[in-house]
């Protein structure tokens, strides 16, 4: 399968106001670095170096000015442009001419981890069709994607349930095969208004089309200020491969 790269960027960064105040998220500091540049480099040293960003209007200036071509990342960027932050799953829609008929790698522009992508991206090469996510042990899964298993498959995953019914975080790095637009074409907005990548995952249980993992090494988000500041302890006292 080609399988292209594709960070998602956008959103409003509410939760760390007032640092995102007038700057995007992902452009903030973890360690020595840009956010950004985390899923940037798992990508490249993964071996994919065609990468579709996509931010909001707001800081997309912002974001061309640090990444340019890629040219210095060993990378080729495209960019796009997400009107409102209408979820996750929205700002993914917007890959699809990019895809072009391929699959993709999608990382969470604030997801930073130690693992190399390797060896899941090979399975999910393997694999042909379908999708693949990644999952964490973590001590509060309440605010990530849970997910429910039995033995070797994902029956469920609730969108930050409020009683988990299990430790298992759906970590922000998925693969999907090119039947994601479709399936996406077909969402309706949750409750909180937006297009969630949850159901799209949900969507590929029911089709019995979704294989996990369990990612290896630490993994955080950086999109709270106690998870970013968790990013930085990471990334400054064990680095990313
Ligand atoms: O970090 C993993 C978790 O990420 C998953 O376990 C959840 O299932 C998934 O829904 C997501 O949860 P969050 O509520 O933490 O996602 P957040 O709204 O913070 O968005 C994560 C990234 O996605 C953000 O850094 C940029 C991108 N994004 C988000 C939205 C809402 C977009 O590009 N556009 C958007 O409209």
């Amino acid at each position: 399968m080609n399988i292209k790269g594709i960070i998602l960027a956008g959103g409003t960064g509410s939760r760390l106001m007032p640092l995102t105040k007038v700057t995007n998220k992902h452009l903030l500091a973890v360690g020595t670095k840009p956010m950004i540049y985390y899923p940037v480099e798992k990508l490249v040293s993964a071996g994919i170096d065609e990468i579709l960003v996509v931010t909001g209007v707001d800081h997309m200036g912002h974001v061309v000015n640090l990444l340019g071509s890629g040219k210095d990342y060993n990378c080729r960027f495209t960019y796009k442009v997400q009107d409102q932050a209408g979820g996750i799953a929205q700002a993914l829609a917007l890959g699809e001419n990019f895809a072009n008929d391929g699959g993709v790698a999608v990382i969470l522009g604030d997801n930073i981890f130690k693992s190399s992508l390797k060896p899941y991206l090979a399975k999910f090469d393997t694999q042909q069709t379908g999708a693949r996510v990644l999952l964490k042990k973590v001590a509060h899964p309440q605010r990530f994607g849970v997910a429910e298993i039995k033995d070797d498959k994902v029956l469920k995953i609730v969108e930050k349930p409020k009683r988990p019914k299990t430790n298992y975080a759906v970590t922000g790095i998925y693969f999907y095969d090119n039947t994601v637009f479709e399936k996406i074409r077909k969402l309706k907005p949750s409750g909180r208004g937006e297009l969630e990548i949850t159901d799209v995952n949900n969507a590929y249980i029911n089709s019995h089309q979704l294989k996990y993992d369990f990612l290896d090494g630490w993994w955080t988000d950086a999109g709270t200020f106690e998870s970013l500041s968790t990013a930085n302890e990471l990334v400054l006292k064990d680095p990313p491969k």
